[in-house]
């Protein structure tokens, strides 16, 4: 069974870039349904395959995708925020982002840009595609659609309405400008090193 993970800062750490009131429910209310709900995914598979009983199979697997894309992203979302300190790409990232985007404001740009062009629910992904041997940043649809295989995420931005609409309305760029002061940096330096260590300029 998954369980939610703990938030490592208080509900209003992070104002006033991201009010209490919308992590409160982002975190209490919407993710832990998608724990909930990719718990009971997961135990009806189970059944599915203890009774060899395949005939929702595809609904399962769909919802398994939705749901636990779900809770991947938004564990990532809540663990690469925190309240506003300085951090930094480490030395090694920010020589992969200079290379792979000709410098971090240009990263920063693209980023921004990408996120604010989220087609309706979705996310905007700082990925390492392991294939290409490079970074590169993708827009999600949903939890789980629009993905490079194999590529992982290292920086995520919530773009559903859920994630800014109680704070910014429908302001997308103020929420977006928001981010850039609680990204934790440490966090993606700590998922760049020990994800992909054996990738690097
Ligand atoms: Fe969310």
């Amino acid at each position: 069974m998954l369980k939610k993970i703990e938030l490592p800062y208080s509900l209003n750490a992070l104002e006033p870039y991201y009010s209490k009131e919308t992590l409160d429910i982002h975190y209490n209310k919407l993710y832990e349904g998608y724990i909930n709900n990719t718990n009971d995914t997961l135990e009806k598979l189970e059944i599915a395959r203890a009774t060899n009983d395949f005939q929702n199979i595809k609904c399962l697997e769909k919802n398994l995708s939705f749901f636990g894309s779900g809770v991947i992203l938004h564990e990532l979302f809540f663990l690469n925020m925190i309240l506003y300190m300085p951090t930094n790409p480490s030395k090694s990232l920010m020589d992969q982002i200079e290379k792979d985007f000709g410098g971090f404001i240009n990263f920063k740009n693209q980023f921004s840009q990408s996120s604010l062009n989220v087609e309706a629910s979705g996310w905007n992904l700082l990925v390492w595609v392991p294939n290409f041997k490079k970074l590169e940043i993708l827009q999600c649809e949903k939890h789980q659609n629009l993905t490079l295989w194999g590529c992982i995420p290292l920086l995520v931005l919530d773009m559903w309405e859920h994630s800014y609409f109680l704070q910014y309305k429908s302001n997308r760029q103020d929420y977006i400008n928001a981010f850039w002061n609680i990204v934790n940096w440490d966090e993606v330096n700590k998922r760049w090193d020990e994800i992909c260590p054996i990738y690097k300029v």
